[in-house]
């Protein structure tokens, strides 16, 4: 075996730094370089606020959390802080496409690195689904206020008794999938205009709410812990069934599950690490994007909690659109129209990043020969990866078409929360096999920082349900398998088969 550990047929042969950053530019394979700092906090902020912060607020404050919510957003925002500090020392010195799945092929080996490239595949795919859905939740909301109403088939299995297909969510993926093939620059100058509308939007829900806030709605801030009816047992956190605690909601365990379901509010900012190899001066700007528009949003989704905590009682915010639904409570109908509006717009770039960002994973994956060749080819005009792009982008709309909000964010927060335990445990390893990189970024206090990254994300892993860790290994064990059966077999880094 040779220094990059090439030739060797091992589970844990790397990928050289050095050869993942060659590969970006071999022709016909690589991307162009077009994005700045700037560009990557708005492209950040675009794919962070959206169905969390629009949507679940109102149910985890009225189901598991009470105006508490606040606090878990907080905690939330912690737990990714910490893994930010970790993805930005790896995304500015491994600038490649991919993300998790190339910082682990360099440290962690061949092995690891496909588990990850395979969970960021769920957490991508599933959640561009779970905001399409949403997504299409708002547009019907605003079809109605216009008299139009879509045949209760195309609003989505849930709306439907027997066969349900959400179009307009469908319908969403296809577009985006379209400009994404189109070419980088075009999205990245749709996403800011968008993002604008979005932020806009935000701020009027704590500019505007903030007089509307009556303190006796805060009361109780944090409700007393209650039991919870029926359910399976296993549908409760993993936590409380390994200790077998009664399961309960709310109380200070409640906080704990709220920030693992509210998590899903923070997905994105580790997407922002899957454009390193499109940007201009990655070791500058990866760091400053990614923990730019991680500290916007955390501020935004603490005040946004405690504005509609404070303007509605917590037992009486609604599940489809909390937030245009307390102004509409305390009698701001119109407040409430620009709030649907901006949210509707503002889900479109989530979906537009969270597929770009996928898209990205399976064509590293596919350049380094784990998943068939043939997707890593760049458009000879556009320069995308279109045939990832379309695969993806075809696979999510059925998804999104079929499949309901609830089954799946649970699913994809426990996707990425893996990831960043992989992430966090790549750093420390790489700081001891590759002492010599030059990281223009260096996390602080490693190994303390990572090893705190690693606890809280596994806290929060915890925190989720039996059910949820059940789909979770299922997914895992069909990867493993295809690495076995395919990947392993394939992979570039097999004697001879490079070029
Ligand atoms: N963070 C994104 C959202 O809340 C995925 O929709």
């Amino acid at each position: 075996m040779d220094a990059e550990g090439r030739g060797s047929g091992g589970l844990f042969r790397t990928k050289s730094v050095e050869q993942s950053i060659q590969d970006t530019e071999e022709p016909d394979h690589a991307l162009s370089r077009s994005l700045s700092a700037l560009d990557l906090t708005v492209f950040g902020v675009g794919v962070i606020i959206g169905t969390g912060i629009f949507v679940l607020t109102g149910s985890v404050a009225r189901d598991t959390a009470g105006p508490a919510v606040a606090i878990a957003f907080a905690v939330s925002g912690v737990v990714c802080a910490l893994a930010a500090l970790c993805y930005a020392e790896f995304a500015s010195t491994v600038p490649v496409a991919g993300s998790a799945y190339t910082f682990s092929y360099a440290s962690l080996g061949e092995f690891p690195a496909w588990i990850i490239g395979w969970d960021l595949m769920l957490e991508m795919a599933l959640a561009t689904a779970v905001v399409a859905v949403g997504w299409s939740g708002y547009v019907r909301s605003l079809m109605d206020t216009a008299g139009w109403e879509l045949p209760t088939a195309l609003q989505g299995p849930t709306a439907a008794d027997g066969f349900g297909f959400d179009l307009p969510a469908a319908l969403l993926v296809l577009v985006l999938t379209v400009i994404l093939l189109l070419g980088m620059k075009l999205s990245a100058r749709v996403t800011a205009l968008v993002v604008a509308v979005k932020v806009t939007v935000v701020l009027i829900v704590i500019v505007a709410g903030a007089f509307l806030i009556k303190a006796e709605n805060y009361r109780p801030f944090v409700p007393e812990a209650e039991g919870t009816l029926g359910g399976s047992g296993f549908d409760a956190p993993l936590i409380q069934l390994i200790f077998g605690y009664e399961p309960t909601t709310f109380g200070v365990q409640g906080i704990f599950t709220a920030a693992s379901v509210v998590f899903f509010a923070f997905i994105g900012f580790d997407v922002v690490a899957t454009a390193a190899e499109e940007t201009r001066n990655p070791p500058r700007d990866m760091p400053r994007g990614i923990l730019g528009s991680l500290f916007i949003c955390t501020v935004l989704y603490v005040a946004v909690a405690v504005v509609v905590t404070g303007m509605q009682h917590y037992t009486r915010l609604t599940v489809d659109a909390p937030l245009a639904d307390a102004f509409k409570a305390t009698g701001h109908p119109v407040y409430a129209g620009f709030i649907s509006f901006g949210a509707a717009v503002g889900l479109t770039t989530v979906c537009l990043i969270l597929l770009l960002g996928q898209s990205r994973v399976f064509f590293a994956m596919s350049r380094d020969g784990l998943l068939p060749r043939i997707f890593s080819k760049v458009h000879p005009r556009f320069a995308t990866p279109y045939r990832s792009t379309l695969l993806l982008g075809l696979v999510v709309a059925v998804v999104a078409g079929f499949t309901s909000i609830e089954e799946l964010a649970s699913l994809v927060n426990i996707g990425t929360l893996f990831a960043f335990t992989v992430v966090a445990l790549g750093v420390m390893i790489l700081r001891r096999t590759r002492p010599d990189l030059h990281r223009s970024f260096r996390t602080p206090w490693v190994p303390l920082l990572p090893t705190a990254s690693i606890a809280a994300s596994v806290w929060l892993m915890l925190n989720l349900s039996g059910e949820t860790w059940l789909r979770f290994g299922v997914w895992m064990a069909v990867g493993v398998a295809l690495y076995f059966s395919y990947g392993r077999r394939r992979s570039r880094l097999n004697a001879g088969t490079r070029r």
